[in-house]
């Protein structure tokens, strides 16, 4: 979302009036393009509002941690429908002075009595329709988001989580202005929200979306931070605001004279006090693995993102892609994803024992699977996976693609002294499962139907069936690239499991085709999660389309768009190349401490 930039400079100067020290006058952030150049570090979001929160946090002598809390809690306030404290989400974090690169899991958890049955209908013991699981209380988990919060400031920020939670109270107290991706989000939902008075009367005012140029106030939110601001997250994971969650999943706060009928009984789920009281985010470590001499650090599971972006990579490394034609370049992309895809449906879930991760993105691996790529013809999709003990080329039976939402957010933020957060969030699909907490302000999440329904591998185990306690695999990608053990490029996206592939395809732009990191963000783009056709933006499809279908790979219906990414890369002496998407999803806004003149 793209506001103005003296909208954006309003809510910073008016915010630090209430949570900090005295404003500087002269604000030398840029936040309100898809790219900025300077030094003293950067922000880049989705939202000119939270990279100018998240600039204003550095500005002051936060660090990269502190400004990723603000913005991120600012995003649960104007991009309200992709993340916000009813989510979870993945924090990936390189600390300048140790040299190590850590993450937080922060994905929400199914409640203790999920069962693999959860989304079968026990009237006919059929899988329940998509959006009958999504727009119910069956598909909210434990939010992780704030956990992950307080987790980040604790361990590696510098400011106290309540103070970084007071600027995006005072947006959602004094409101923003809808520009036209967030009415058109609304719209997208309106049957969804309209099931919902808590939901409606926030986003359907007047029975409506609400008009671009409006200004949108969510009060309830603003004192729901600001309740957590002054007691903690206790009163969030065992106290009145838990309540609020519990009884929203369990009675859903269901309008009884809805303005836009449902097709569906709208069912409660099982979620409790004792749910979200157990609740604790997870420290895995980063998967690691090497790309052209540099190392990719990325999320480890119950997010498949940093296993399929590395075995991917390590596949498109058997081929020097700058000796060869474009054509033949993405051939390879599109074939190295279809083949981590494959691998990633039948083997990576929560659960999934390391030694097994570890193969999946080894070299000796990817020598494996390379093998299956021929220069002159596209495999057939769906290619099946590659059985993990056989040794030599390996093909094996079934496997089929799994889809994903769309939504979630994005953010990368460096500081002065060289610490970066990369960090994905998100309440799954756009609007999540359409309820906001009553009196809260924050829409609950629809996570679990991130679980297959029921098995998609055939005889073989499902490694992402539901279960109690058990976190849904996701796609999310925040991934920081190292040179020579220094950060040189991190970058995240939304878009459900596409998020896998634009991250990719933004690597190899980057690193393998000559690109510029704002060229690579803006290039067309392309996704292959091993389905008989490619989804493809239409500019992709008309560029590079009749090259690749003579080589075999067939397009499925084009997309509008793939991803909202956001990106910094590290130059010499300090430098840093923010960037955010110059068009999808509206524009994306990225800022730095000290532009280059
Ligand atoms: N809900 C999107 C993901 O986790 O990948």
């Amino acid at each position: 979302m793209r506001f103005s930039l003296a909208l954006a400079t309003t809510v910073t100067l008016a915010m630090t009036a209430v949570t900090l020290a005295p404003a500087s006058a002269n604000a030398h952030a840029t936040p309100n393009g898809p790219t900025a150049v300077g030094f003293g570090g950067a922000v880049s979001t989705v939202d000119a509002t939270a990279t100018a929160v998240g600039l204003d946090v550095l500005r002051r002598g936060g660090n990269a941690v502190d400004a990723a809390v603000a913005a991120a809690a600012t995003l649960g306030v104007t991009e309200p429908f992709s993340a916000g404290i009813g989510g979870g989400g993945f924090f990936v974090y390189y600390d300048a002075k140790r040299h190590t690169v850590s993450t937080i899991d922060g994905r929400e958890s199914g409640p203790a009595t999920m069962t693999e049955t959860t989304f079968i209908d026990p009237a006919d013991g059929l899988p329940y329709d998509f959006q009958e699981a999504r727009v119910s209380g069956l598909s909210a988990g434990t939010p992780g988001t704030l956990a992950t919060w307080e987790a980040a400031s604790r361990k590696w920020g510098t400011r106290p989580l309540g103070a970084l939670l007071l600027p995006a109270a005072k947006v959602a107290d004094r409101g923003f202005p809808v520009d036209a991706t967030f009415r058109q989000q609304v719209a997208d939902n309106a049957a969804q929200f309209a099931q919902f008075g808590s939901t409606s009367e926030i986003y359907l005012p007047g029975g409506a979306p609400p008009a671009v140029g409006s200004t949108l106030r969510n009060p309830d939110l603003a004192d729901t931070y600001r309740l957590i601001a002054r007691r903690g997250t206790g009163v969030f994971y065992r106290g009145p605001i838990g309540a609020d969650i519990v009884r929203t999943v369990q009675h859903p706060p269901v309008d009884p004279t809805p303005s836009v009928p449902w097709a569906y009984p709208i069912r409660p789920g099982d979620l409790r006090m004792s749910d979200l009281a157990h609740y604790q985010v997870r420290y895995p470590a980063p998967t690691r693995s090497g790309y052209r001499g540099l190392t990719v650090y990325g999320m480890s599971t119950p997010s498949s993102g940093g296993t399929a972006v590395s075995e991917a990579l390590n596949i498109l490394e058997k081929t020097d892609l700058s000796k060869v034609t474009m054509t033949q370049a993405l051939h390879r992309y599109l074939e190295s994803s279809a083949l981590s895809f494959a691998d990633r449906n039948r083997y990576v879930g929560a659960y999934t024992p390391q030694p097994v991760l570890d193969k999946l993105i080894s070299d000796g691996w990817a020598s494996q699977r390379a093998c299956q790529i021929n220069p002159d013809r596209a495999l057939t999709k769906p290619v099946p996976p590659g059985d993990i003990n056989a040794t030599g080329c390996t093909p094996a039976p079934v496997g089929g693609p799994v889809e994903q939402g769309q939504s979630t957010t994005n953010l990368t933020v460096a500081d002065r002294w060289g610490n970066v957060v990369e960090y994905t969030l998100t309440i799954e699909q756009t609007g999540g499962n359409a309820m906001v907490v009553p009196g809260r302000g924050f829409l609950l999440n629809n996570e679990l139907t991130d679980f297959n329904f029921t098995g998609t591998q055939g005889s073989a185990p499902d490694p992402n069936l539901p279960g109690p306690n058990k976190r849904p695999r996701s796609s999310m990608s925040p991934t920081i690239v190292l040179k020579d053990g220094k950060p040189f490029l991190a970058a995240g996206s939304p878009g459900g499991a596409t998020i896998i592939t634009t991250v990719l395809q933004i690597l190899v732009n980057r690193i393998d085709l000559g690109m510029t990191l704002p060229e690579a963000m803006a290039a067309p783009r392309a996704s292959q999660r091993n389905s008989p056709g490619i989804q493809a933006e239409p500019a992709f499809h008309q560029q590079y389309g009749p090259g690749l279908e003579a080589l075999g790979h067939t397009f499925g219906p084009d997309v509008a768009e793939l991803g909202a990414a956001t990106a910094i890369e590290f130059t010499r002496h300090g430098g840093l190349i923010a960037t955010a998407e110059p068009v999808r999803r509206g524009g994306g806004s990225a800022g730095v401490l000290w532009p280059r003149r």
